[in-house]
């Protein structure tokens, strides 16, 4: 620790703060543009100079550390002058054209301006003009106003992982260019939007939509990925305008992915379904809810009078809520079906409850992570930026995969194989490094991982698609014994965003057996996109006597069923879902229904009601996360119980891709044209 002073107050910090992080704790206010506490620091705007004694010039706060005895001034008549100096050379060649910028009312710029600039301008030649560029379907350039801060470069570079922005001329010609005039186009690559300090970068979809002070800022998680990114929905006459991240250090920081942030682009697609619909003939005809409820009455009643064990079938989805999930299982107990898939994206769960087992900021604190079989950038683009993070520490990060991936980060080692090789290679690392094998004379990658394993304090985290395979039985042991053994952790990266909650509500039970049933209801998904087994869903809505599809969004398979409830999409709903680190999150409604849609756990609830389950008059959804909440479990540490069962169908492995992740990301235009952009490079 040392003492500094700041505008004459004694105070004691760490040795190696700067100026600017002094100043921040301190609640003192120093004007900064191209300073940014989660980027490197560039220094070049030098909004931040400070007047220190005994410096004859002043200090850029942002990249000068404090040492014993310095004296700070941060309100000095020198700051002051500098302050508005720096503001006026930065104005110059800025258009000022506030009324129509979109930044207009957030500026960082405009903000400083009016606190630290001077209220005349004094230059009164021909502003420089840059043309703009098109950096694809997501962030719009107005380059006339950039201040070549340099943060969308230093973001793309140290956090996106890829140099896809650049700063090219010098002085007066200086300029933010993509690489030969390419899209940008990495998954996180919206953050540079809020990032930009002025108007120079911001949100194509969003453009002259709405001004910043007519919205409502309503908090909610993002339903996308199992990391439940906070997030804050801007909404405006009833509808989503756009999606903001909301700071949460231990889980998503300041950032979100650029799926969490576009697709509300979805919400108000044509292919909402508006209200009930049932089958005549060929044709699916429009009807109201309460005919609709009377349908199901009339045709799940006798099935519940005359019941045999399992005559109906339920698949649902990873985006149910914990409360969605709990009310399906209390309906599926009063039918006595055992036949519910809960994550159509996996036959079955060999380890239990799977999750990360550590909090997801002590992910950094590791020396070294091991990725066995999960497709980051596609899965889980945030907790990748942690792992990037951890390479510009000097950690190692290694991966272990049936397919190429390109994590964007530098690897220690990749180890690439077809899958049954990959599983062979992964006991081989394990035999090595618990001494039941000894290395090969000549070095392999399977040796210099299970080296790592013996010496070094490790994360192994293992994709959704090896806790579906049988082969984890073969491992699994061997797994506990070297976390016992060394300081080794394990981790599971489930995909969907309540797949954790739901597996504990459902005891990882997730089958469902190909058969005719009486019934078969279907939630919020489509299964030619979400499903691992289309065959076995088609097949089954095929055989059975009647089929009810509850989501928000009409499908291609529409036809086949018999009866169609709109669901609303995840803005208009409320409930909670649990995280990769076992934490329970709690969101509200955003924007009222659509059209006729209501809520997931109303329309259970109602069915509930009309086949008389019993203890069924919730009158909240506060009220059933009540009762759901009991059958969470609490945090486990670091102890792989293995189930062993009998798969049904296990060779299948389910392709994940970002953008076709869910029906809503499905619907986002922004999104699709992106995806489209990089499926043709
Ligand atoms: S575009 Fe924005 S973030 Fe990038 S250098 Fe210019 S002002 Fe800074
Ligand atoms: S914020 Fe310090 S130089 Fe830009």
């Amino acid at each position: 620790m040392v003492k500094v002073k700041i505008n004459g107050k004694t105070i004691k910090v760490e040795k190696k703060s700067t100026i600017i992080e002094v100043a921040d704790s301190n609640d003192i206010e120093i004007p900064r543009f191209c300073y940014h506490k989660k980027l490197s620091i560039a220094a070049n705007c030098r909004m931040c100079l400070v007047e220190v004694k005994n410096f004859p010039k002043p200090l850029p706060a942002c990249a000068t550390y404090v040492s014993e005895g310095m004296e700070i001034f941060t309100k000095s008549k020198q700051t002051k002058a500098c302050q508005q100096d720096v503001m006026e050379f930065l104005l110059i060649n800025h258009p000022l054209d506030c009324p129509i910028c979109d930044q207009g009312g957030e500026c960082d710029l405009q903000d400083t301006a009016m606190s630290f600039g001077s209220p005349k301008s004094r230059y009164t030649e021909e502003k420089r003009v840059v043309l703009n560029k098109n950096l694809g379907p997501l962030v719009s350039t107005d380059l006339n106003r950039c201040i070549q801060c340099s943060r969308c470069v230093r973001f793309l570079q140290e956090v996106g992982g890829m140099q896809e922005l650049g700063l090219i001329g010098r002085g007066e010609h200086a300029e933010i260019s993509a690489y030969v005039e390419k899209s940008v186009e990495s998954e996180i690559s919206g953050n540079i939007i809020d990032l930009c300090p002025v108007g120079a970068l911001t949100s194509k979809p969003f453009r002259y939509s709405a001004r910043t002070w007519e919205m409502a800022r309503k908090s909610t998680i993002s339903p996308h990925d199992s990391l439940g990114s906070n997030i804050e929905a801007h909404v405006k006459d009833g509808n989503v305008m756009r999606i903001l991240p909301k700071e949460n250090e231990d889980i998503n920081e300041c950032w979100i992915s650029d799926r969490d942030r576009f697709s509300y682009l979805g919400v108000n697609h044509d292919s909402r379904i508006k209200k009930p619909l049932v089958k005549q003939g060929n044709v699916l005809k429009e009807i109201d809810w309460e005919d609709a409820l009377q349908i199901i009455e009339s045709k799940l009643h006798p099935i519940r009078n005359n019941f045999k064990e399992d005559d109906i079938a339920f698949f649902g989805s990873d985006q149910l809520t914990l409360e969605e999930g709990f009310l399906l299982k209390k309906i599926s107990e009063h039918f006595s079906s055992n036949q519910v898939n809960y994550n159509p994206k996996i036959h079955v769960n060999y380890v239990s409850n799977p999750h990360l087992n550590i909090k997801i900021n002590e992910i950094e604190s590791f020396d070294s992570v091991i990725l066995i079989g999960s497709n980051l950038r596609d899965e889980n683009p945030l907790i990748l930026q942690r792992l990037r993070k951890m390479t510009l520490n000097n950690k190692k990060i290694d991966l272990i995969h049936y397919e190429d991936q390109d994590l964007q980060l530098q690897l220690d080692h990749k180890l690439i194989k077809p899958i049954e090789k990959i599983e062979k290679s992964i006991l081989e690392i394990l035999e090595i490094a618990l001494d039941h094998k000894k290395a090969k004379k000549n070095q392999t990658t399977e040796s210099g991982l299970a080296e790592k394993l013996k010496t070094q304090n490790v994360l192994i985290l293992i994709g959704q698609d090896f806790v579906s395979r049988e082969s984890i039985l073969g491992y699994g042991e061997m797994l506990n014994q070297l976390v016992k053994k060394s300081s080794t952790s394990i981790g599971f990266l489930p995909t969907g965003a309540n797949s954790v909650g739901l597996n504990q509500i459902f005891n990882d039970k997730n089958d469902v057996d190909n058969k005719s049933y009486k019934a078969s209801i279907t939630f919020n998904h489509e299964p030619e996109h979400d499903s691992i087994d289309e065959d076995l869903h088609k097949e089954i809505i095929k055989k059975s006597s009647f089929n009810i599809l509850i989501s928000a969004y009409q499908t291609k398979q529409d036809k086949s069923y018999d009866l169609i409830l709109p669901s609303c999409s995840h803005f208009e709903n409320e409930g909670s879902f649990v995280n990769l680190e076992n934490k329970l999150q709690t969101f509200t409604q955003v924007i009222p229904p659509k059209h006729e849609s209501k809520p997931l756990w109303k329309i259970l609830r109602v069915l509930g009601n009309y086949v008389e389950c019993d203890n069924f008059n919730y009158e909240s959804c506060t009220a059933v996360k009540k009762d759901a909440v009991k059958g969470l479990l609490s945090n486990k540490n670091n102890n792989l119980e293995l189930i062993n069962k009998q798969s049904k169908n296990n060779n299948k492995i389910f392709k994940f891709s970002i953008n076709n992740s869910d029906p809503m990301v499905r619907r986002s235009k922004a999104l699709q044209d992106i995806e489209h952009l990089r499926s043709t490079r």
